[in-house]
């Protein structure tokens, strides 16, 4: 068995909520919790030697909650992209983004340009934050970017097109998807990019997560056999 470390893994970063309410907690001080365990794992999967990490921090879809959550969450992701620069020059993290950044707040498209333009240089990991992320929303900006760009001979889309007009071009697509919090769903996360990455699901809720729940994700993709529709002999 090859120990293969995974080029690029996702998380989809769940349970929160459900952390804080069985202590009898409010959500977002379950989102607090949430952040020290990603700072956890941003470490841990660096020291592991993974190449690129994406974080799935905000879907489309999570602007239907309560105005104070969604700000609560936004403070949350600018104080972590603010306090963060020290870390990620120590360890040449870099900083880059998906979704659709004219969408968010534009105290945090500030934050986020600084860190990528402050770490741009950085050759360790990359850590991709996905904030304000749909799968589909990726596709249509994909395919709009696609039609503004092209000319009048090329009015045909194949795969390769699609994938050069997708957030990132230049990184491969996840090799490992890790949900936690025990739901069976892609929840709208890189759903192109995703057609053979691996999935493992945890019930353990994000803020409870930590190093070795990190490492035990990589042992179980090690031990599965990718076949990508073909046969294995
Ligand atoms: C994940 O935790 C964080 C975000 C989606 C922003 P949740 O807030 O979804 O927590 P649960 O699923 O309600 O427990
Ligand atoms: C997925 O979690 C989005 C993020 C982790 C950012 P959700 O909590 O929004 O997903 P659903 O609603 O359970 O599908
Ligand atoms: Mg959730």
């Amino acid at each position: 068995m090859d120990k293969i470390i995974p080029a690029h893994v996702g998380i989809i970063m769940d349970g929160n909520g459900r952390w804080a309410a069985r202590r009898g907690l409010v959500r977002t001080q379950g989102h607090l919790e949430g952040l020290k365990a990603s700072k956890r794992i941003v470490k841990a999967a660096s020291d592991l030697g993974i190449k690129y990490l994406t974080l799935y921090a905000f879907s489309t879809e999570n602007w239907k909650r309560t105005s104070e959550e969604v700000s609560f969450i936004m403070g949350l992701v600018k104080k972590y992209l603010k306090s963060e620069f020290e870390f990620s020059k120590k360890n040449k993290i870099r900083t880059r983004y998906a979704g659709d950044m004219a969408g968010l707040p534009p105290g945090i498209q500030k934050e986020l340009k600084t860190s990528m333009a402050e770490t741009a240089g950085f050759t360790g990991m990359q850590v991709i934050l996905a904030i304000n992320y749909g799968g589909r929303d990726e596709i249509v900006r994909a395919v709009n970017k696609f039609i503004l760009a092209s000319s009048a001979d090329k009015q045909v889309l194949n795969e390769k097109d699609i994938c050069a007009h997708l957030d990132n071009p230049d990184i491969p697509d996840p090799d490992l998807i890790i949900r936690t919090a025990g739901e069976y769903r892609t929840s709208n996360f890189l759903l192109w990019q995703g057609a053979y990455s691996e999935i493992y699901i945890s019930d353990k809720m994000w803020p409870e997560w930590e190093k070795e729940d990190f490492e035990a994700a990589i042992t179980a993709f090690q031990k599965r056999d990718r076949r990508y529709g073909g046969i294995k002999t």
